[in-house]
């Protein structure tokens, strides 16, 4: 049995101003046991609001979703028995300390006290977050108190765990210390399912993952499928002494997706391997080439092309 299946979700909100607004329009997708899966999207994608369904907190307005077979409708408990969720809009307790959020989230959840100091211990090294422990909630910084409730989902053994935007407001180091975090986690069994806007996080973490644009997936599988979807996408780099004169415009022949230009190196975003060698071939011709160097797409390069697909403007 799936993790997660969802099948034709849709959510509509009453607005003030919009009407009706399809917020989930018509989303299927399933999620294996074991598998960290991404739900990548643009602000306002319906990302949050797929969460809050499979998560009881919200009820579809038409369409199905179970937890290894407990319909998020009609068995909630049962959902909410093998769940823990980072919502976007949550935060920690602010009057207690970072050892205490985490004894009032395991007592919560009926672990025993020495239980409850044994996890603490591991959470806490594994989250890099040991000589935070005194500290109280509201002393810590937005991205520290973000990593403090993520680590607190991992204190009770539930087999799946949602995170809403979980590294959002993180800095750099906060980010790799938690994304290693989830992946040690992920590998000890759990099934995880994250949202995010940052495609590298993605790449970076997940094994399989749905892109959402306007409430619907316009690209979903594993995470090497759908990066294969923009493979015809190849990324030219070239460095020269000196851009020649007139090389960018002479690159429009070649209709590149884009071209980036910084002081004496020039990007370009092509669609074949054909494009990519004659434009090598053109700045050799030109003179003054330094370096140049061919790759393929990132997983960033595939989403824009597919939202701009979508959206009809390619
Ligand atoms: N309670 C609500 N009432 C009315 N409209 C809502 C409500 N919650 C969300 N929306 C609207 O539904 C759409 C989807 O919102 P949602 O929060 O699911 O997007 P998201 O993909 O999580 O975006 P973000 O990346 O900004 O978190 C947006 O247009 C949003 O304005
Ligand atoms: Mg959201």
């Amino acid at each position: 049995m799936n993790a997660i299946e969802a099948s034709n979700l849709v959510k509509i909100y009453q607005t003030k101003n919009r009407g009706q607004l399809r917020a989930v329009d018509g989303i299927s997708f399933f999620v294996r046991r074991g598998e960290i899966f991404g739900l990548l999207g643009p602000n306002g994608a319906g990302k949050s609001t797929t969460i809050k369904i499979l998560t009881t907190l919200l009820q579809p307005t038409s369409g199905v979703a179970s937890i290894f077979g407990y319909d998020v409708v009609r068995q909630p408990l049962d959902v909410r028995r093998h769940i823990c969720v980072v919502v976007q809009e949550n935060a920690i307790e602010l009057y207690l300390s970072v050892r205490n959020n985490f004894r009032t989230f395991g007592r919560f959840h009926g672990l025993s006290a020495k239980e409850i100091e044994r996890r603490i211990g591991a959470v806490s090294e594994l989250f890099g977050l040991r000589e935070h422990l005194q500290e109280k909630g509201s002393d810590l910084s937005g991205g520290l108190k973000r990593r403090v409730q993520v680590a607190k989902m991992f204190l009770v053994d539930k087999p799946i765990v949602f995170l809403d935007e979980a590294t959002t407001g993180m800095d750099t180091f906060n980010k790799r210390t938690t994304i290693r975090a989830i992946k040690e986690e992920s590998r000890k069994g759990r099934t995880i399912v994250l949202t995010t806007h940052i495609l590298e996080e993605a790449e970076e973490l997940c094994t399989s993952l749905a892109i959402v644009n306007h409430g619907k997936i316009i690209a979903s599988g594993r995470m090497d499928q759908v990066k294969s979807l923009g493979l015809r996408l190849l990324y030219v780099t070239l460095t020269f002494e000196q851009v020649p004169e007139g090389f960018l415009t002479s690159l429009q022949a070649y209709d590149p997706v884009k071209i980036d230009s910084i002081n004496s190196t020039v990007e370009v975003t092509v669609r074949s391997d054909t494009a990519a060698l004659e434009i090598v071939n053109l700045a050799r011709k030109t003179g003054g080439l330094l370096h140049f160097e061919i790759s393929t797409a990132s997983l960033e390069d595939v989403f824009v092309e597919l939202i701009d697909r979508k959206a009809g403007v390619v």
